[in-house]
């Protein structure tokens, strides 16, 4: 017999619930459970970083952790940083500075930088390429990633109504 385990998460500012296997990962808890999609999967060796969320306002490679580990927790995923309504300073960045082609990459890239301007709102080009160790792109070559996220620090220096939204986001939302 299957043990199932109840837990319950914040995800986005909206509490989810479900019953899940231990063994499951949060990942497949946010893709298979709760319709989350838009994080994504890309390995199985924890690498590609395309997993990235926000636990506690901690960044997550959503795939190194139970979903039953995440119990109780806050979690932020890329469907939770704007819409097209409101992008978030980090999806202006990408917008307008190119800095995706196919992807498969971006969701886990946004939230690891986001966590990165939470912690340091004027990172220098080494600190934006060092901060990307983890999160693997095989599109763009980096360059147009570091653009949009020079630029998206450049907007939340601004000032503009979106840096309410990283800092929510920073702190897990
Ligand atoms: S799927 Fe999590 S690091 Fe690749
Ligand atoms: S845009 Fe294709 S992997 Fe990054």
């Amino acid at each position: 017999m299957t043990i199932k385990k109840k837990l319950s998460v914040s995800v986005n500012g909206v509490v989810r619930q479900a019953e899940v296997e231990p063994r499951l990962l949060l990942a497949h808890l946010l893709r298979d459970e709760l319709d989350l999609t838009g994080t994504h999967i890309g390995c199985d060796t924890s690498q590609c970083g395309a997993c990235t969320v926000m636990v506690n306002g901690e960044v997550v490679k959503s795939c190194t952790m139970l979903a039953v580990q995440a119990d109780g927790s806050q979690i932020t995923t890329v469907e939770g940083l704007g819409d097209m309504q409101q992008l978030h300073p980090i999806q202006q960045g990408f917008w307008e500075k190119h800095g995706l082609q196919c992807g498969f990459c971006t969701p886990g890239v946004m939230i690891s930088m986001v966590g990165l301007l939470k912690e340091n709102p004027n990172p220098s080009e080494a600190e934006i390429r060092d901060a990307l160790e983890g999160v693997i792109c095989r599109c763009t070559g980096y360059q147009f990633i570091v653009s949009a996220v020079q630029h998206a620090a450049q907007l939340i220096a601004e000032g503009n109504q979106a840096k309410e939204t990283i800092s929510s986001a920073g702190e897990g939302r």
